[in-house]
């Protein structure tokens, strides 16, 4: 039987509560397609920060580099450990580690769903650069605190890192509706982004099948609220994926319902799976947070990892769920609980 080593992160908050969810559901679903999962589970967050001085031990990259795939919860805990140093101690170092440059963003409407908009059949997924562009960090000030002081962040964009997330976008295009949205500002952004335009169009010539359409970032924001359904394939920076993320985890319903992929298509490495949302202490320790954003990103692991079917089942049981409406997480209006939202769709997966 094949067997996926996983590396389970569940972090601070209700990270661990929705890992533990996540995990019934996937153990699930590897019983019945005929796969195991092997969890080895790393207590790195901010408790451990508080106990070791470090978010995760001086190896926490190469012992995670022998994994399969990475699932994580949601790490940060404010009150406690600035959050400066909990994601730069822990999610950035594997982002970068790992060279997981491409950030993939499922946004529809699970059945039955009420998102904040009149459109309900919108299918976007949002493929944002995850390793460069306006967050490289690039930049510096001087003349720090005078009436002379400068600040300069530069955005960097490179031929490899521009192409080879663009040519992950028109690789997933083929796979859906054959359509992508190329993001830019290239009518005021006149280097980097009529650079990106170009680079779109060379890669294009390798995809006559895919229908290819530019867009400007601020009239794309809108027609995520206005138009959604005419979206399908969309690719942007770092800092413009960034934002469009988040309008497509609100028309979703809001982060609850809201998965996320940090992946290295090249493969080699682990890849990096996450609910978008954090570890919500407004909430944490109730047993009351939704799971679905963490059991979708479940799916995405295992499709990512080559069980499409298993995948495909747990988003129809996740469907299925939410269009029966009978149990609904409080964050939904409802009451049930984080495990028995799990619970049901894990005994549901056809
Ligand atoms: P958050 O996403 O944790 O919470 C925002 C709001 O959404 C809260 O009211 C929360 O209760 C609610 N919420 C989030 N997920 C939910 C769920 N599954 N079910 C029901 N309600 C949910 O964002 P916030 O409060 O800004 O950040 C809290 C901590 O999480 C910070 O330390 C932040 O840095 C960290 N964070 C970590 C992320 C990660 O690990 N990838 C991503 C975002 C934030
Ligand atoms: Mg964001």
């Amino acid at each position: 039987m094949k067997t996926y080593k996983i590396a389970v992160i569940p972090g601070d908050g209700i990270g661990t509560e929705v890992i533990e969810a996540g995990w019934m559901v996937l153990e699930a679903a590897a019983e019945r397609y005929g796969f195991s999962l092997a969890a080895t589970t790393f207590p790195w967050s901010c408790d451990y920060y508080l106990e070791h001085g470090r978010m995760m031990p001086e190896d926490g990259i190469e012992t995670l580099r022998r994994f399969d795939s990475i699932l994580l919860g949601a790490v940060g805990w404010p009150q406690r450990v600035p959050d400066s140093v909990s994601l730069h101690g822990l999610l950035l170092p594997i982002r970068k580690a790992f060279d997981l440059y491409v950030n993939a963003r499922p946004h529809r409407l699970l059945d039955g769903v009420v998102g904040p908009l009149r459109a309900e059949n919108f299918d976007i997924l949002c493929i944002r650069e995850n390793t460069e562009g306006e967050y490289s960090g690039a930049g510096g000030r001087i003349h720090v605190g005078t009436p002379d002081e400068v600040a300069v962040e530069t955005s960097v964009f490179t031929r490899k890192g521009v192409e080879r997330v663009l040519r992950y976008g028109f690789e997933q295009a083929r796979r859906r509706k054959g359509k992508l949205a190329s993001v830019t500002k290239s009518n005021a952004q006149k280097h980097s982004m009529v650079f990106w335009d170009e680079v779109t169009d060379l890669v294009a010539a390798d995809y006559p099948d895919v229908a290819v359409t530019h867009y400007h970032i601020d009239a794309i924001a809108a027609r995520f609220v206005m138009q959604p359904d005419s979206l399908d394939v969309v690719v942007a920076s770092n800092l413009f994926g960034d934002i469009l993320t988040d309008i497509g985890a609100a028309i979703q319903g809001g982060l609850g319902f809201a998965p996320s992929a940090n992946i290295n298509p090249s493969g080699g490495v682990p890849s990096m799976f996450e609910p978008v949302h954090g570890s919500a202490p407004d909430i944490a320790g109730r047993g009351s947070a939704n799971p679905l954003a963490t059991i979708w990103s479940g799916a995405l692991m295992l499709d990512h990892l080559g069980e499409e079917a298993a995948a495909t089942s747990i988003v129809d049981a996740m469907s299925r769920f939410t269009r029966n409406g009978a149990m609904r997480s409080p964050d939904q209006g409802g009451t049930a609980g984080t495990i028995d939202i799990a619970r049901a769709i894990a005994s549901d997966l056809s």
